[in-house]
């Protein structure tokens, strides 16, 4: 059986987001270092598990670090929420522009947990998400583990549009699906899939263009580097 065949179908919806203020969160503005509700932190935000005060419902509340201007952080809530997709992680709340920033998101985990029988079907919806942005001529500038989120289905969510753009030209699509190559390589490395660096030469092949701009889709990709791997 090939490895995709019992990948789950694409059923999860994003929600509708909506404008909410910060003070709607328990916690928002009061104790937000408290060790046990920071869910992670990058170069420009940390994000807490918070409660959304009307609802009850359990949010990771993405938060810009003091120096990071608050517009960038608008233009990630425009972005974000321009592009809903089954595979990009939903925002549930937002700031409104201009007011104190936040975002909202579902609580998920991470990809470093993940076992062998679940990584492909993961990496594969991540890809997804990528097609789904570079058809909307967008380049998401980051593709990362720590950007790549799961949830409790083993569903994939590609997160963290913090540097995500506009593209250019057709070779800045490449960068994108270079760090996807690399990130599954480290990961598949990680879990020791079939040996995954033995032959590198063929395994180069699959992974660099012949010319810029000549790669393949990112789920082309994650696709024949798996049959690649069951080939070995
Ligand atoms: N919805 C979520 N649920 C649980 N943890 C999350 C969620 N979103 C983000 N995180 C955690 O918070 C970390 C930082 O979030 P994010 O990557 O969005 O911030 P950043 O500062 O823009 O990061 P970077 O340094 O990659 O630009 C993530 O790497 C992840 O560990
Ligand atoms: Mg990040």
């Amino acid at each position: 059986m090939h490895i995709f065949e019992d990948c789950k179908s694409d059923t999860n919806t994003n929600s509708d987001p909506q404008i909410a203020q910060f003070d709607d969160f328990e916690h928002a503005g009061k104790t937000p270092n408290i060790a046990s509700a920071c869910l992670g932190s990058g170069s420009y935000a940390v994000v807490y598990r918070e409660r959304h005060i009307r609802t009850g419902e359990e949010v990771a509340l993405k938060v810009p670090n003091r120096a990071f201007p608050n517009a960038t952080f608008d233009d990630e809530i425009r972005l974000l929420i321009a592009l809903p997709h089954p595979h990009i992680v939903p925002v549930l709340y937002h700031s409104a522009p201009g007011e104190r920033a936040f975002i909202a998101f579902p609580v998920l985990g991470s990809i470093q947990g993940v076992g062998r029988t679940a990584l492909p079907g993961i990496l594969m919806d991540v890809a997804q998400a990528i097609d789904y942005i570079h058809g909307r001529t967008t380049v998401h500038c980051d593709v990362k583990e720590e950007n790549v989120l799961v949830d409790d289905g083993h569903r994939g969510l590609l997160g963290d549009f913090g540097i995500a753009r506009r593209a250019q030209k057709a070779i800045d699509y490449d960068k994108d699906i270079l760090d996807l190559a690399n990130m599954v390589t480290r990961l598949t490395l990680r879990l020791s899939l079939k040996h995954a660096m033995e032959t590198t030469a063929e395994l180069s092949a699959v992974l660099y263009p012949r010319r810029p701009g000549d790669l393949t889709s990112a789920e082309q990709f994650i696709d024949g580097y798996f049959r690649f791997l069951d080939s070995l």
